[in-house]
């Protein structure tokens, strides 16, 4: 459909879409399972994984024409919450937060889009299309942070990190905490391809069994799946004193059980944490555009596997099998 140029209320920086990546959560509003349009619009455009060119900077943003840009994704509730009214609004308390491309305000997937300066993020311009990487690479940020932060209740020493998932996500935890020098572990279902190539060109180990029969306990487990069955044996394999920080969103499932009570003596007994972690506030986008500036630009590009053009979105949107991540490519880097 025809979208109108964006209004100057949207944002003094104007900005040309150079592409946006496709995750679940798309698929989920696509199939009206979640997301929310714009208070009295039938529609939401789409998109919260973005990378753009400045077309015109405005009038105090400190950007440059031609700056590649990334927009962060939430905007803090109006009341605001405390956490809002501090800038945390990743731990927004109310549940009134707005988010681009998911809740109550559009996207990033026009040709065109426009954003306030201080949530466009600037990149490092040698990373090009790569830079579309830098939301879901924000929430990984944001996950280990709070790793790091829960991991300061105590003398902690971490060795080990098991990332469950292989998906952009799980390779992007994988890069960040073997940046950080850590012994770094991947496990998924997929046995041969890129995944488990990607993983050993990182210098981790990479697995492809069930998280139970893994010979070591993780000191910290970082869970990008969302997989009933990976989350409850995570409990049941993580070190004393270990932390499983879960970033994924999945529907049940068939999982052996486990009561209530058994995880809770299991947490008691070992000083476990588990800890859900959503969204990203600057710090974080901050962090991760770091990380992504200081990876290797050819492994980083193994990730992106198919470039859909904006006319094919639907196609965009299905899941091939060696997919890692689809983005929608409106221009040229
Ligand atoms: C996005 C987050 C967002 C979450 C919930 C995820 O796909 O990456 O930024 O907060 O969905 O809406």
């Amino acid at each position: 459909m025809d979208i109108p140029e964006p209004g100057a209320h949207e944002g003094s920086v104007l900005v040309e879409a150079i592409a946006v990546g496709v995750c679940g959560t798309d698929v989920e509003i696509v199939e009206g399972k979640y997301g929310w349009a714009p208070h009295g619009q039938p529609h939401l455009v789409l998109g919260h994984e973005s990378l753009g060119r400045v077309i015109d900077p405005g009038p105090s943003s400190g950007l440059k024409k031609g700056d590649l840009v990334v927009g962060i994704v939430r905007r803090p509730d109006p009341v605001p919450c405390p956490n809002c009214a501090v800038g945390e609004w990743d731990m927004c308390r109310n549940g009134l937060y707005t988010e681009r491309g998911i809740k109550e305000i559009h996207g990033f997937m026009s040709e065109r889009w426009r954003i306030e300066p201080e949530y466009a993020i600037k990149i490092d311009p040698t990373l090009g299309i790569l830079g579309v990487l830098l939301e879901p690479a924000s929430v990984i940020a944001k996950a280990i942070e709070q790793l790091e932060m829960i991991g300061r209740r105590s003398f902690w020493e971490p060795r080990t990190v098991l990332v469950t998932g292989a998906g952009p996500i799980g390779l992007l935890a994988a890069l960040s905490v073997k940046q950080s020098g850590f012994d770094v572990h991947v496990l998924d279902k997929t046995e041969t391809g890129a995944k488990p190539d990607l993983v050993r060109a990182l210098g981790a180990t990479y697995h492809s069994g069930s998280v139970a029969e893994l010979p070591f306990e993780p000191d910290a487990i970082i869970e990008c799946t969302g997989v009933g069955q990976l989350i409850s044996d995570s409990i049941g394999k993580i070190g004393a004193n270990g932390i499983i920080c879960l970033t994924g969103i999945g529907h049940g499932g068939a999982v052996r059980k486990t009561s209530t009570a058994d995880v809770a003596a299991a947490s008691v007994l070992r000083n476990n944490v588990i800890v859900g972690s959503v969204n990203a506030n600057k710090r974080h986008w901050y962090k991760a555009a770091q990380i992504l500036a200081n990876a290797d630009r050819a492994w980083l590009s193994k990730l992106i596997t198919r470039r859909e053009k904006p006319e094919n979105f639907m196609s965009a949107l299905e899941r091939k099998p060696d997919d890692i991540k689809v983005v929608i490519q409106f221009s040229a880097v």
